[in-house]
């Protein structure tokens, strides 16, 4: 699957890791930066993965900045976007198995990067159980 992800410079120090998770799982990461520590605004990176999974084009997203709150927020302002700001195990697969999350939200300055490359792995590796949680999404979620 090809999986978009993008940053701020908060969740920099997170991104090449994610992406080393992503590739070693066999799917193809596309990154959107940023691509530096230096500052940058968050909404521009989360519209950019955002698009890409809104046209199909990526399977899924993931988003990092320092708390994920920025790009949560950001990233639901999309009515294709289901955007998941996770900060343990047990929500990330949650998020996939309740929920169909589309976007993986992350804060670097929230996780270290040992748990948030678990929990990437775990969104990556659960499913979306259907039935009634596929009504419920129906009832706020174009995608
Ligand atoms: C940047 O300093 C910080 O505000 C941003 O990374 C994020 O945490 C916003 O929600």
């Amino acid at each position: 699957m090809k999986v978009a992800i993008g940053c701020d410079h908060g969740g920099f120090s997170l991104k090449a890791g994610l992406i080393g998770v992503l590739k070693d799982l066999g799917h193809e990461a596309v990154d959107c930066g940023c691509h530096s520590a230096d500052s940058v605004d968050y909404p521009d990176f989360a519209a950019e993965v955002c698009a890409k999974v809104a046209s199909g084009e990526c399977g899924r997203g993931v988003l990092i900045c320092g708390t994920g709150i920025g790009m949560s927020m950001a990233a639901n302002r999309d009515p294709n976007i289901r955007a998941a700001l996770c900060h343990e195990l047990f929500t990330a697969r949650m998020s996939r198995e309740h929920n169909d999350a589309n976007v993986l939200c992350l804060g670097a300055r929230v996780v270290g990067p040992g748990l948030a490359e678990e929990m990437l792995k775990v969104w990556m590796e659960t499913g979306f159980a259907g039935g009634r949680h596929l009504r419920r999404i129906e009832k706020f979620s174009r995608g």
